[in-house]
């Protein structure tokens, strides 16, 4: 998958996919988006002691490095699970990594996320573990619960097939009662899927170029 990499509107990178022609990230900003949705909007207002996060899509890591930088600044501890299909090669990420550097400084973290094993979790930090799994979404499983969930996917024009009931009944399974889920997209068919998943649905306002999100929770039995 040819993978270009282009700057967005805040300064941050992001990879271009132009056989789908679609962005990892928004380009009115990368880390802004991320930020926004996934860490103000989600994780900031957890407070369990051990958070175990789930993500469908690991990609440039820029989710899992903000996470990690919020579980260290917040002493909160994180396990997070990212699953991704299509892995970064060695030398994508690391020209990646070099225009993230030029925006934002410090990248040892960065590279540390992308240089460590696949399948097992691995102590990045004194708050933060990481466990990339290398799957498809579709036909994974697994018996693990967790509280949170960012779905990262790529967007349901381009990947309907992620976006379905099946597939949020599957998450669904996967949350703790009460566990909550973040993304970016706000379409109706996604928020009907949701639904039917069993969800608690919420349209909130979006990151700065997007005028909705969605939050959704898995309500208490
Ligand atoms: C919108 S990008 C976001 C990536 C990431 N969260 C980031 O911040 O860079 C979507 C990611 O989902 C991955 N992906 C697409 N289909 C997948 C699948 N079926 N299972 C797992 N990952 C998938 C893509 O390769 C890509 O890395």
């Amino acid at each position: 998958m040819l993978r270009i990499i282009r700057k967005t509107d805040d300064g941050s990178p992001t990879f271009h996919v132009p056989c789908m022609n679609e962005s990892y990230h928004s380009m009115y900003g990368a880390v802004q988006e991320s930020d926004f949705v996934y860490i103000d909007k989600l994780l900031r207002p957890l407070n369990h002691p051990v958070i175990r996060i789930f993500e469908v899509g690991f990609g440039t890591g820029l989710n899992a490095l903000l996470s990690w930088r919020e579980a260290e600044k917040k002493k909160k501890h994180i396990c997070f699970h990212s699953i991704e299909k299509y892995p970064l090669k060695k030398k994508e990420w690391k020209e990646f990594g070099k225009v993230l550097e030029e925006w934002n400084g410090d990248l040892s973290g960065y590279i540390r996320m992308h240089a460590c094993e696949w399948e097992k979790d691995v102590k990045m930090g004194d708050f933060f573990k990481l466990q990339k799994i290398n799957a498809d979404f579709a036909g994974y499983e697994t018996e693990k619960k967790y509280d949170a969930v960012f779905f990262d996917a790529f967007g349901p024009e381009v990947q309907p097939e992620l976006w379905t009931e099946k597939i949020f009944k599957k998450i669904f399974r996967m949350m703790e009662p009460g566990g909550v889920l973040s993304t970016y997209s706000s379409k109706g068919i996604v928020r009907r899927n949701m639904q039917s998943a069993g969800f608690s649905v919420q349209r909130i306002t979006g990151p700065p170029g997007k005028r909705q999100m969605i939050l959704a929770s898995k309500p208490f039995p």
